[in-house]
Protein backbone atom coordinates (compact mmCIF):
# COMPACT_ATOMS: atom_id res chain seq x y z
CA UNK A 1 0.00 0.00 0.00
CA UNK A 2 1.77 3.07 -1.41
CA UNK A 3 0.54 6.50 -0.06
CA UNK A 4 1.17 9.02 -2.82
CA UNK A 5 4.11 10.92 -2.29
CA UNK A 6 5.51 14.70 -3.81
CA UNK A 7 9.32 14.26 -4.03
CA UNK A 8 10.39 17.71 -3.69
CA UNK A 9 9.22 20.30 -0.58
CA UNK A 10 6.05 21.75 -1.20
CA UNK A 11 6.84 25.41 -2.05
CA UNK A 12 10.16 24.21 -3.91
CA UNK A 13 9.08 24.40 -7.62
CA UNK A 14 7.78 27.88 -6.75
CA UNK A 15 10.64 30.09 -5.15
CA UNK A 16 12.85 29.12 -2.52
CA UNK A 17 14.98 31.48 -0.18
CA UNK A 18 16.85 28.94 1.73
CA UNK A 19 15.86 26.90 4.81
CA UNK A 20 15.89 30.00 7.03
CA UNK A 21 13.06 31.47 5.08
CA UNK A 22 10.62 28.37 4.86
CA UNK A 23 11.31 27.33 8.12
CA UNK A 24 11.70 30.94 10.04
CA UNK A 25 8.94 29.94 12.32
CA UNK A 26 10.55 26.96 13.65
CA UNK A 27 14.28 28.50 14.15
CA UNK A 28 15.41 30.76 16.73
CA UNK A 29 15.50 33.48 14.30
CA UNK A 30 14.00 37.06 14.75
CA UNK A 31 13.75 39.86 11.97
CA UNK A 32 16.84 41.57 13.15
CA UNK A 33 19.04 38.46 12.56
CA UNK A 34 20.66 39.04 9.11
CA UNK A 35 20.00 35.99 7.14
CA UNK A 36 23.54 33.99 5.59
CA UNK A 37 22.26 31.74 2.98
CA UNK A 38 23.15 29.77 -0.21
CA UNK A 39 19.58 28.76 -0.91
CA UNK A 40 20.54 25.41 1.22
CA UNK A 41 17.59 22.77 1.69
CA UNK A 42 15.06 21.93 -0.55
CA UNK A 43 16.77 19.34 -1.47
CA UNK A 44 15.34 15.70 -3.32
CA UNK A 45 13.37 12.52 -1.93
CA UNK A 46 13.96 10.28 -4.40
CA UNK A 47 12.31 7.47 -4.78
CA UNK A 48 14.78 4.17 -5.37
CA UNK A 49 12.87 1.02 -6.49
CA UNK A 50 15.71 -0.53 -7.85
CA UNK A 51 17.86 0.04 -4.86
CA UNK A 52 14.93 -1.04 -2.57
CA UNK A 53 14.66 -4.59 -4.21
CA UNK A 54 18.92 -5.10 -3.86
CA UNK A 55 18.55 -3.81 -0.24
CA UNK A 56 15.66 -6.39 0.32
CA UNK A 57 13.60 -7.11 3.30
CA UNK A 58 10.56 -5.84 1.06
CA UNK A 59 11.54 -2.19 2.29
CA UNK A 60 10.90 1.47 0.29
CA UNK A 61 13.55 3.25 0.27
CA UNK A 62 13.79 7.10 -0.37
CA UNK A 63 16.99 9.11 -0.77
CA UNK A 64 17.57 12.19 0.60
CA UNK A 65 19.99 13.65 -1.42
CA UNK A 66 21.94 15.99 0.59
CA UNK A 67 24.53 16.16 -1.63
CA UNK A 68 22.94 18.88 -3.68
CA UNK A 69 23.11 21.38 -1.23
CA UNK A 70 24.78 24.30 -2.07
CA UNK A 71 28.33 22.96 -0.47
CA UNK A 72 27.67 19.70 -1.25
CA UNK A 73 27.04 18.28 1.88
CA UNK A 74 23.98 18.49 4.74
CA UNK A 75 26.36 20.53 6.84
CA UNK A 76 25.16 23.89 5.22
CA UNK A 77 21.52 23.30 7.06
CA UNK A 78 22.98 23.81 9.76
CA UNK A 79 25.54 26.44 8.70
CA UNK A 80 23.25 28.86 7.33
CA UNK A 81 21.60 29.13 11.17
CA UNK A 82 25.05 29.21 12.63
CA UNK A 83 26.51 31.93 10.24
CA UNK A 84 23.84 33.95 10.54
CA UNK A 85 23.47 33.99 14.20
CA UNK A 86 27.53 34.16 14.65
CA UNK A 87 26.90 37.70 12.82
CA UNK A 88 24.06 38.67 14.64
CA UNK A 89 25.92 38.17 17.92
CA UNK A 90 28.90 40.19 16.31
CA UNK A 91 31.20 37.27 15.54
CA UNK A 92 34.09 37.80 13.57
CA UNK A 93 36.18 35.13 13.37
CA UNK A 94 34.65 31.27 13.25
CA UNK A 95 36.34 28.17 14.12
CA UNK A 96 35.72 24.38 13.27
CA UNK A 97 37.51 20.92 14.11
CA UNK A 98 36.21 19.09 10.72
CA UNK A 99 36.65 15.51 8.75
CA UNK A 100 35.96 17.83 5.92
CA UNK A 101 32.60 19.21 4.98
CA UNK A 102 32.16 20.84 8.13
CA UNK A 103 35.06 22.79 6.82
CA UNK A 104 34.09 23.11 3.37
CA UNK A 105 30.70 24.42 4.53
CA UNK A 106 31.88 26.64 7.43
CA UNK A 107 35.00 28.26 4.69
CA UNK A 108 31.30 28.49 2.24
CA UNK A 109 29.18 30.75 4.74
CA UNK A 110 31.77 32.50 6.49
CA UNK A 111 33.17 33.91 3.22
CA UNK A 112 29.54 34.98 2.55
CA UNK A 113 29.24 36.50 5.55
CA UNK A 114 32.71 38.35 5.59
CA UNK A 115 33.77 36.17 8.23
CA UNK A 116 37.21 35.01 8.81
CA UNK A 117 37.23 31.39 9.35
CA UNK A 118 40.16 28.93 10.72
CA UNK A 119 39.37 25.17 10.23
CA UNK A 120 41.66 22.56 12.40
CA UNK A 121 41.25 19.16 10.19
CA UNK A 122 43.04 15.59 10.71
CA UNK A 123 46.23 15.25 8.30
CA UNK A 124 46.03 13.32 5.81
CA UNK A 125 42.44 11.92 6.17
CA UNK A 126 40.32 14.65 4.68
CA UNK A 127 38.76 13.84 1.16
CA UNK A 128 40.28 16.12 -2.22
CA UNK A 129 37.31 17.89 -2.98
CA UNK A 130 36.51 19.07 0.54
CA UNK A 131 40.19 20.33 1.15
CA UNK A 132 39.50 22.11 -2.27
CA UNK A 133 36.63 23.75 -1.07
CA UNK A 134 38.24 24.76 2.12
CA UNK A 135 40.64 26.51 0.35
CA UNK A 136 39.05 28.29 -2.13
CA UNK A 137 36.83 29.45 0.01
CA UNK A 138 39.48 31.34 2.12
CA UNK A 139 39.71 29.66 5.16
CA UNK A 140 42.81 29.26 7.38
CA UNK A 141 43.52 25.63 7.30
CA UNK A 142 45.47 23.59 9.94
CA UNK A 143 46.50 20.25 9.46
CA UNK A 144 46.61 18.68 12.87
CA UNK A 145 49.11 15.03 13.34
CA UNK A 146 46.04 13.70 15.03
CA UNK A 147 42.35 12.83 14.26
CA UNK A 148 39.17 14.58 14.34
CA UNK A 149 38.67 13.80 18.31
CA UNK A 150 41.59 15.72 18.96
CA UNK A 151 41.26 18.80 17.04
CA UNK A 152 38.03 19.32 18.48
CA UNK A 153 39.54 19.19 21.50
CA UNK A 154 41.64 21.64 20.51
CA UNK A 155 39.13 23.57 18.84
CA UNK A 156 36.67 23.20 21.71
CA UNK A 157 39.40 24.95 24.13
CA UNK A 158 40.01 27.88 21.71
CA UNK A 159 36.63 28.83 21.88
CA UNK A 160 36.72 29.11 25.95
CA UNK A 161 39.75 31.40 26.03
CA UNK A 162 39.90 33.35 22.30
CA UNK A 163 37.52 35.65 20.42
CA UNK A 164 36.44 32.77 17.94
CA UNK A 165 32.30 31.47 17.54
CA UNK A 166 32.76 27.41 17.22
CA UNK A 167 30.48 26.28 14.58
CA UNK A 168 30.78 22.41 15.29
CA UNK A 169 27.54 20.93 16.23
CA UNK A 170 28.55 21.51 20.03
CA UNK A 171 27.03 24.53 18.64
CA UNK A 172 23.24 24.69 19.33
CA UNK A 173 22.54 26.40 16.40
CA UNK A 174 23.69 24.35 13.95
CA UNK A 175 21.44 21.37 15.72
CA UNK A 176 18.35 23.76 15.08
CA UNK A 177 19.37 24.44 11.53
CA UNK A 178 19.78 20.58 10.63
CA UNK A 179 16.56 19.47 11.71
CA UNK A 180 14.90 21.33 8.68
CA UNK A 181 15.80 18.18 7.29
CA UNK A 182 13.07 16.32 8.89
CA UNK A 183 10.47 18.80 8.21
CA UNK A 184 11.02 18.62 4.41
CA UNK A 185 11.09 14.41 4.15
CA UNK A 186 8.01 14.69 6.32
CA UNK A 187 6.86 17.46 3.84
CA UNK A 188 7.48 15.69 1.04
CA UNK A 189 5.78 11.72 2.26
CA UNK A 190 2.41 13.96 4.06
CA UNK A 191 3.97 12.27 7.08
CA UNK A 192 7.10 10.81 8.87
CA UNK A 193 8.75 7.78 7.14
CA UNK A 194 8.49 4.48 9.71
CA UNK A 195 12.12 4.66 9.17
CA UNK A 196 14.95 6.89 9.34
CA UNK A 197 18.42 5.21 8.29
CA UNK A 198 21.26 7.73 8.85
CA UNK A 199 25.43 7.44 8.72
CA UNK A 200 26.71 8.33 12.47
CA UNK A 201 29.53 10.01 12.93
CA UNK A 202 29.61 13.05 15.50
CA UNK A 203 25.70 12.09 15.83
CA UNK A 204 25.08 16.26 15.41
CA UNK A 205 22.72 15.26 12.70
CA UNK A 206 20.82 11.81 14.10
CA UNK A 207 20.32 14.25 17.35
CA UNK A 208 18.97 17.03 14.71
CA UNK A 209 16.25 14.76 12.83
CA UNK A 210 15.05 13.53 15.76
CA UNK A 211 14.34 16.83 17.39
CA UNK A 212 12.99 17.89 14.05
CA UNK A 213 10.84 15.18 13.98
CA UNK A 214 9.47 15.78 17.74
CA UNK A 215 8.44 18.82 17.04
CA UNK A 216 6.45 18.32 14.12
CA UNK A 217 4.89 15.75 15.77
CA UNK A 218 4.26 18.35 19.09
CA UNK A 219 2.86 20.58 16.66
CA UNK A 220 0.53 18.27 14.28
CA UNK A 221 2.37 18.40 11.45
CA UNK A 222 3.06 14.51 11.93
CA UNK A 223 1.36 11.90 13.41
CA UNK A 224 3.41 9.38 14.06
CA UNK A 225 7.17 9.43 14.55
CA UNK A 226 9.96 7.11 12.59
CA UNK A 227 12.39 4.46 14.33
CA UNK A 228 15.62 6.04 13.92
CA UNK A 229 18.52 3.71 12.45
CA UNK A 230 22.04 4.61 13.02
CA UNK A 231 25.04 3.24 11.57
CA UNK A 232 29.01 3.75 12.19
CA UNK A 233 31.54 2.84 10.80
CA UNK A 234 32.83 -0.66 12.16
CA UNK A 235 36.41 0.59 12.61
CA UNK A 236 34.63 3.75 14.18
CA UNK A 237 31.78 2.65 16.19
CA UNK A 238 32.09 4.37 20.02
CA UNK A 239 28.16 4.36 20.42
CA UNK A 240 28.20 0.69 19.50
CA UNK A 241 30.45 -0.64 21.71
CA UNK A 242 29.72 1.51 24.43
CA UNK A 243 33.18 3.01 24.66
CA UNK A 244 35.58 5.81 23.02
CA UNK A 245 37.44 4.11 20.42
CA UNK A 246 41.31 5.62 20.64
CA UNK A 247 42.52 4.92 16.78
CA UNK A 248 39.12 4.85 14.81
CA UNK A 249 39.79 3.93 11.09
CA UNK A 250 37.45 3.42 7.95
CA UNK A 251 37.30 4.27 4.84
CA UNK A 252 34.46 6.26 5.37
CA UNK A 253 36.72 9.40 7.05
CA UNK A 254 33.40 11.79 7.14
CA UNK A 255 32.93 9.59 9.83
CA UNK A 256 36.18 8.58 10.99
CA UNK A 257 35.69 9.40 14.83
CA UNK A 258 35.84 8.12 18.28
CA UNK A 259 34.26 9.76 20.77
CA UNK A 260 31.09 11.48 18.87
CA UNK A 261 30.33 15.07 21.07
CA UNK A 262 26.60 14.07 20.27
CA UNK A 263 26.73 10.93 21.80
CA UNK A 264 24.07 11.51 24.08
CA UNK A 265 21.74 12.48 21.78
CA UNK A 266 22.27 9.45 19.69
CA UNK A 267 21.46 7.23 22.29
CA UNK A 268 18.30 9.18 23.14
CA UNK A 269 17.28 9.09 19.53
CA UNK A 270 17.56 5.52 18.97
CA UNK A 271 15.85 4.45 23.01
CA UNK A 272 13.03 7.47 22.59
CA UNK A 273 12.56 5.79 18.87
CA UNK A 274 12.77 2.38 19.34
CA UNK A 275 15.41 2.00 16.66
CA UNK A 276 18.76 0.94 16.62
CA UNK A 277 22.59 2.09 16.68
CA UNK A 278 24.84 -0.46 14.38
CA UNK A 279 28.28 -1.14 12.92
CA UNK A 280 28.84 -1.87 9.45
CA UNK A 281 31.92 -2.64 7.39
CA UNK A 282 34.21 -1.34 5.22
CA UNK A 283 33.19 -3.21 2.64
CA UNK A 284 29.40 -3.18 2.85
CA UNK A 285 29.58 0.96 2.90
CA UNK A 286 31.40 0.28 -0.46
CA UNK A 287 29.05 -2.60 -1.59
CA UNK A 288 26.34 0.34 -1.04
CA UNK A 289 27.84 3.59 -2.38
CA UNK A 290 29.00 1.25 -5.45
CA UNK A 291 24.98 -0.04 -5.76
CA UNK A 292 23.38 3.30 -5.06
CA UNK A 293 25.81 4.76 -8.01
CA UNK A 294 25.20 1.56 -10.45
CA UNK A 295 21.45 1.11 -9.46
CA UNK A 296 20.03 4.61 -9.14
CA UNK A 297 22.31 6.87 -10.54
CA UNK A 298 23.06 8.65 -7.15
CA UNK A 299 26.26 9.01 -6.91
CA UNK A 300 26.97 10.06 -2.61
CA UNK A 301 30.37 10.00 -0.92
CA UNK A 302 31.40 5.92 0.75
CA UNK A 303 29.85 7.64 4.56
CA UNK A 304 26.78 8.55 3.18
CA UNK A 305 26.72 4.85 1.91
CA UNK A 306 26.31 4.11 5.23
CA UNK A 307 22.62 4.32 5.89
CA UNK A 308 21.84 2.22 2.68
CA UNK A 309 24.40 -0.47 3.68
CA UNK A 310 22.72 -0.68 6.95
CA UNK A 311 19.14 -1.01 6.01
CA UNK A 312 20.41 -4.14 4.10
CA UNK A 313 22.12 -5.62 6.83
CA UNK A 314 18.97 -5.26 9.01
CA UNK A 315 16.77 -6.72 6.45
CA UNK A 316 19.21 -9.92 6.16
CA UNK A 317 18.56 -10.39 9.28
CA UNK A 318 15.20 -10.15 9.32
CA UNK A 319 14.62 -6.77 10.93
CA UNK A 320 11.99 -5.89 8.65
CA UNK A 321 9.75 -9.20 9.09
CA UNK A 322 6.04 -8.75 9.87
CA UNK A 323 6.32 -4.81 9.67
CA UNK A 324 3.54 -3.01 7.44
CA UNK A 325 5.53 -0.09 6.41
CA UNK A 326 8.71 -0.54 5.31
CA UNK A 327 9.04 2.66 4.12
CA UNK A 328 12.52 4.47 4.50
CA UNK A 329 14.19 7.41 4.14
CA UNK A 330 17.91 7.26 3.60
CA UNK A 331 19.90 10.19 4.51
CA UNK A 332 22.60 10.57 1.90
CA UNK A 333 24.70 13.03 3.77
CA UNK A 334 27.20 14.26 1.12
CA UNK A 335 28.17 14.00 -3.03
CA UNK A 336 30.56 11.75 -4.60
CA UNK A 337 32.36 14.02 -6.15
CA UNK A 338 33.84 15.24 -2.32
CA UNK A 339 35.96 11.67 -2.43
CA UNK A 340 36.84 10.97 -6.30
CA UNK A 341 39.88 9.23 -5.12
CA UNK A 342 37.98 6.37 -3.14
CA UNK A 343 35.29 6.27 -6.24
CA UNK A 344 38.32 5.52 -9.05
CA UNK A 345 40.05 3.81 -6.31
CA UNK A 346 36.87 0.97 -7.15
CA UNK A 347 38.60 -0.06 -10.34
CA UNK A 348 41.26 -1.70 -11.57
CA UNK A 349 41.77 0.28 -14.60
CA UNK A 350 40.54 2.34 -17.40
CA UNK A 351 40.56 1.06 -20.70
CA UNK A 352 43.24 3.06 -23.03
CA UNK A 353 43.61 2.94 -26.61
CA UNK A 354 45.02 5.18 -29.84
CA UNK A 355 43.01 7.31 -31.18
CA UNK A 356 42.16 5.40 -34.10
CA UNK A 357 38.53 4.13 -35.69
CA UNK A 358 40.28 0.65 -35.54
CA UNK A 359 42.42 0.62 -32.08
CA UNK A 360 39.00 2.10 -30.03
CA UNK A 361 37.09 -0.77 -31.70
CA UNK A 362 39.47 -3.49 -30.92
CA UNK A 363 39.61 -2.76 -27.39
CA UNK A 364 36.05 -2.34 -27.27
CA UNK A 365 35.34 -5.54 -28.97
CA UNK A 366 32.91 -4.15 -31.21
CA UNK A 367 31.25 -6.73 -34.14
CA UNK A 368 31.12 -5.36 -37.53
CA UNK A 369 28.07 -4.92 -39.40
N1 LIG B 1 28.13 11.93 6.52
C1 LIG B 1 29.00 12.86 6.11
C2 LIG B 1 29.25 13.00 4.65
C3 LIG B 1 29.66 13.68 7.05
O1 LIG B 1 30.51 14.59 6.63
C4 LIG B 1 29.40 13.48 8.42
C5 LIG B 1 30.07 14.29 9.43
C6 LIG B 1 28.46 12.50 8.78
C7 LIG B 1 27.86 11.76 7.81
C8 LIG B 1 28.11 12.25 10.20
O2 LIG B 1 27.31 13.26 10.71
O3 LIG B 1 28.75 13.93 12.59
O4 LIG B 1 26.38 14.65 12.48
O5 LIG B 1 26.95 12.28 12.94
N2 LIG B 1 31.03 15.09 9.17
C9 LIG B 1 31.62 16.01 10.15
C10 LIG B 1 32.56 16.96 9.46
C11 LIG B 1 32.17 15.35 11.33
O6 LIG B 1 33.51 17.45 10.08
O7 LIG B 1 32.37 17.26 8.28
P1 LIG B 1 27.34 13.55 12.28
Amino acid sequence: MKPPVRVTPPRAAVVWNGLIEEYRQWLPVTKATPVVTLMEGATPLIPAPRLSKWVGGGVSLYLKYEGLNPTGSFKDRGMTLAISKAKEEGAHAVVCASTGNTAASAAAYAARAGLACTILIPKGEVALGKLAQALMHGAKVLQIRGGFDEALTVVRELGRSYAVTIVNSTNPYRIEGQKTGSFEISDALGRAPAFHAIPVGNAGNITAYWKGYKEYRTAGKISALPRMLGFQAAGAAPIVEGRPVKAPRTIATAIRIGNPASWRGAEAAREESGGVIRAVTDAQILEAYRALARLEGVFCEPASAAGVAGVRTLAKAGYFRGVRDRTVACILTGHGLKDPNTAIEQFERILTADPTVDAVASVLKLTKR
